[in-house]
């Protein structure tokens, strides 16, 4: 029967397709663990993927999307910018893959498994379990929660971000609402500490900063779509917000010269401190994205962060 067929809902490429009760999408890549898709009941996407991003072939992750960073974020160690988890092949880690199905057959979770290659041990030499449960609530919101264990004799130290690429109608239209007055490291002025002043946040020029400590829930508001992205967040204490802007954007193979418009990356990260897990101990860290018509939207910032 299709409901405990382990290759059910996978299509072409193999990437896993999720669908809620209410009839939103995802589709999630075992390359990377990545989501590469995530659509509203009518059909929208939700995130942004280049349209240049057939031309970049695996081991490279896809530009878009939510890909994770791990277990390094940006260029702060030895490893390739953003770690090599978003590189990597995941597994399917289904002890009871039928269980995850309605009665149609669809699915609205995956389990996803990835542990360290004997190459990747070489360039960072530790052993993890990183299991990552990807799911559609069943309102069509968006969950990934992570789950990362040592498995190692010694302890080990990390950091970690959710990629996250949201489609957005123009980047002069969008504002955020929840990372006010907060500090700031901008990585256009060696992470030098900034602080942020009482306005929700709106773009005109590149904007790369790791906002610290920020609260678990905030607020993207895309006027022109009528819209607002709301992010919560657990156990990742940093948002990392990124748009290339023009200049960049060109210099940028897997990206259209004209595509920072569409997108903007605002990610739940650990990027200040790492974490630390001793041997035997799991950090867990949760996202959870919804998109909302964009009305009476600052009351979602009132809701509990907690999920
Ligand atoms: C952001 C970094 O998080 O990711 C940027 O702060 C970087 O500096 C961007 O350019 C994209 O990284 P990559 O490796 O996917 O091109």
């Amino acid at each position: 029967a299709a409901s405990t067929d382990p290759e059910a809902g996978r299509d072409g490429d193999g990437a896993v397709l999720l669908r809620s009760p209410s009839g939103a999408t995802a589709r999630v890549s075992l390359h990377g663990g990545q989501v590469v898709s995530w659509k509203n009941d009518r059909g929208d996407e939700l995130l942004f993927t280049s349209s240049k991003q057939a031309i970049m072939k695996p081991p490279k992750a896809m530009r878009g999307g939510i890909p994770i960073c791990f277990p390094q974020f940006g260029n702060c160690g030895t490893l390739e910018r953003h770690g090599f988890a978003r590189n990597r092949m995941w597994a399917l880690d289904e002890e009871h893959p039928g269980l995850s199905r309605s009665d149609s057959g669809s699915r609205s979770l995956v389990d996803l498994i990835l542990k360290p290659s004997e190459e990747d041990q070489k360039s960072w030499p530790h052993s993890f379990e990183f299991r990552l449960r990807i799911s559609l609530t069943k309102d069509g919101d968006l969950s990934l929660v992570s789950r990362i264990r040592n498995v190692n004799g010694k302890p080990f130290s990390f950091s970690f971000a959710y990629h996250t690429y949201l489609s957005v109608s123009d980047i002069s239209e969008v504002r955020i609402e929840g990372l006010e007055t907060l500090d700031y490291l901008d990585n256009l002025s060696q992470r030098e500490r900034h602080t942020e002043q009482g306005d929700a946040i709106t773009f005109e020029s590149e904007v790369d900063r790791v906002y610290v400590s920020s609260p678990n829930v905030i607020a993207v508001l895309d006027h022109e779509k009528k819209r607002t992205f709301v992010i919560r967040k657990d156990g990742l204490p940093d948002t990392v917000v990124w748009n290339p802007w023009e200049k960049k954007a060109k210099t940028m193979a897997d990206f259209g010269d004209e595509e920072y418009k569409q997108t903007l990356c605002v990610d739940a990260a650990a990027a200040e401190r790492p974490i630390t897990l001793r041997p035997g101990e799991e950090w867990t860290g949760r996202l959870e994205l919804s998109a909302v018509p964009s009305t009476n939207c600052s009351d979602h910032l009132d809701q509990p962060g907690i999920m």
